[in-house]
């Protein structure tokens, strides 16, 4: 978005309104932008090796003063994928940059809540079939996050049973409509099943993130995954697929180097730099933990504030 060497323009991350202004007059130690068309606060974005190239204008420009906030999915119908890992880290990691963040956990396995280390009372199957108020079910889980949380009793729901698929579509949408104004971010972490709730969630978003293992099996199930989800691509105006993540990479594994390789070939820009396998991360997750909590410089940090500046500055 810079027009010369000391313009810039700055988009409202929740209006998407647009500000220029003029570089050299933007002290280093400013952080945040204050939008004065929705009152917002917002940080400014990450510097990085591509920071001279600002963020394009959002395609799904909406009219100034109306917040909405970027809603992504963690999503591909396989399990062991780094989904709920990366969902959490992707959370914390926005969360600790200064964006308000809401993640929902729309897996019956639940394992967002352990993985953050909290244990909240209900979470998304309350919010959806009404028992508790959407902003009471969700908890405050680190600064500036939220969750909402899954768990067992989103296998049961009713709207979900058998022959209600038809209507059943818009529930996410309806159920968070009402929480995620207050927001910059959603992410919705999905269950490995393509089950209606799983195409509920699809119907919400607009971005996606589908992280894959560098392995023969799960490359066939992305392939397999991309083949579901362009139904819906094509009914749900102006989302696209955004962001594939390579997990568990390992490059002294020439088979992982050789499925990356082609990715990069074949998705280009959409390939996001790998997540390495990390028997540091297993061990944060299992003690309630993210990388972003305990500050300690390691790869795995390194790798998901890399996902976080490219998703940032990705607008
Ligand atoms: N980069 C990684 N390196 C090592 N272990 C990982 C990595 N990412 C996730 N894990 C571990 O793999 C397991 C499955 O990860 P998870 O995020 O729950 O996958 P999914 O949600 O796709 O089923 C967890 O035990 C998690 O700690
Ligand atoms: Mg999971």
């Amino acid at each position: 978005m810079a027009n010369n060497d000391s313009q810039m323009v700055i988009t409202c991350l929740y209006c998407h309104k647009q500000y220029r202004v003029d570089r050299a007059k933007l002290q280093s130690t400013v952080r945040k932008a204050h939008c004065k068309a929705c009152g917002a606060t917002f940080p400014l974005p990450l510097e990085d090796e591509s920071a001279s190239r600002q963020p394009e204008a959002r395609s799904e420009a909406t009219p100034a003063g109306k917040r909405t906030p970027r809603r992504l999915a963690i999503s591909l119908n396989k399990v062991g994928m780094g989904k709920t890992s990366t969902a959490v880290t992707l959370a914390a990691g926005l969360a600790a940059a200064g964006f308000k963040v809401l993640l929902v956990d729309a897996d019956p396995h639940g394992q967002a809540a352990p993985y953050l280390g909290v244990k909240p009372p209900g979470g998304l199957a309350e919010a959806i079939n009404g028992t508790v108020p959407p902003d009471k079910a969700m908890v405050q889980a680190r600064e500036n996050l939220w969750l909402l949380a899954g768990g067992k009793a989103l296998a049961g729901l009713e709207c979900f049973a058998a022959g209600r698929a038809t209507q059943s579509v818009q529930i996410v949408d309806r159920t968070l409509a009402p929480l995620e104004k207050e927001f910059a971010y959603v992410l919705v972490d999905t269950s490995p099943e393509w089950d209606p709730l799983t195409v509920s969630v699809l119907f919400y978003v607009r971005e996606l993130l589908i992280p894959v293992s560098m392995e023969v099996m799960s490359v066939q199930g992305f392939g397999e995954f991309l083949q579901l989800v362009d139904p819906i691509d094509k009914l749900v105006d102006g989302r696209r697929l955004k962001y594939i993540l390579p997990t568990f990479y390992d490059p002294r594994v020439k088979k992982a180097v050789d499925i990356h390789e082609k990715f990069v070939h074949v998705y280009g820009d959409l390939v996001c730099a790998p997540i390495y396998y990390s028997g540091q991360l297993k061990e944060y997750t299992a003690g309630g933990k993210t990388v972003f909590d305990l500050g300690t410089d390691s790869k795995c940090l390194q790798d998901y504030e890399a996902l976080v500046k490219k998703v940032v500055n990705d607008t």
